[in-house]
């Protein structure tokens, strides 16, 4: 592991498909890192071309509508080329390295700014927007697809707010709504991690952070794939992933819809 200028957490995957144990702890301490090269440029091309098409074919189906980004949920069970990188065994077991727990797949997502949008995603935390339960901290990998620096919309981070949990959901469309819900977070540093197509950053379902605007001529193409704890079931809010499966209170999110394919025996 390398702590950069920025004063980023940064590491290569060993060839033993894992990362160093000074970058789990890094994540431990700060709530995100930086994993250099985690597709090798064979698949960023697969699956960059894969989004791309699921991208023009799926558009207007995006879930947010205000130009922020679009927002495409569970490509995995729809598309057989992004699959691939949803279910992807080493990125799994990287998530599982950091979280130090089993894990299943919560949902992925394609986050597209398109060219242009000049839309900031603001600060704001995962967690508080999903229907989970009795669940240690969740995470997601989010990938670059393209190279991804701050003026295509890379993410900037608040480095310990994995630690503040219990606030409401914010809105991520609303600048000042994260720091609304809690103002000593405002004079945290601010921690901005440029990406190379390939690279991906893991951050934990508190830990803020935000995603600045497309500025380029390029579409900003970037996979999530968010992980959470194996025993978390279902709070009973509504969620788009949630509402169609007739689950009850405190049932398990497992079984087919929340896939562990990176499990020893699966
Ligand atoms: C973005 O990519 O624009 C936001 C990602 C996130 O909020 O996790
Ligand atoms: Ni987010």
């Amino acid at each position: 592991m390398t702590t950069d200028t920025a004063g980023q957490f940064v590491s290569d995957v060993g060839a033993d498909g894992r990362v160093p144990d000074e970058l789990v702890a890094a994540y431990r301490e700060h709530g995100f890192v930086r994993v250099r090269g985690v597709l090798e440029p064979g698949l960023v091309e697969r699956f960059r071309t894969g989004a791309e098409a699921f991208l023009e074919a799926h558009r207007t189906e995006s879930l947010e509508k205000q130009g922020v980004f679009s927002q495409l949920v569970n490509v995995w069970q729809r598309d057989q080329t992004l699959r691939g990188l949803t279910l992807d065994l080493r990125l799994g077991r990287i998530a599982e390295q950091l979280a130090g727990f089993p894990l299943r797949l919560w949902h992925d997502q394609m986050l597209v700014k398109e060219p242009h949008n000049n839309a900031a995603t603001e600060f704001h935390q995962d967690r508080p927007y999903w229907p989970h339960a009795g669940d240690r901290l969740p995470l997601s990998a989010w990938i670059a697809l393209v190279d991804v620096p701050p003026e295509r919309g890379c993410m900037t981070f608040l480095p310990g707010t994995q630690h503040r949990v219990g606030l409401r959901p914010q809105d991520l469309h609303h600048e000042e709504d994260l720091f609304a819900a809690d103002p000593s977070l405002r004079w945290l540093p601010r921690v901005t991690v440029p990406l190379r197509a390939g690279d991906c950053t893991f951050h934990s379902g508190y830990t803020g952070h935000m995603a600045l605007p497309n500025r380029t001529g390029q579409a900003r193409l970037a996979h999530v794939n968010i992980y959470m704890d194996e025993a978390t079931t279902y709070s009973g809010s509504e969620h788009i992933v949630t509402d169609p499966l007739g689950l009850a209170v405190g049932d398990r999110l497992d079984g087919d819809a929340f896939p562990r394919p990176w499990a020893s025996g699966a």
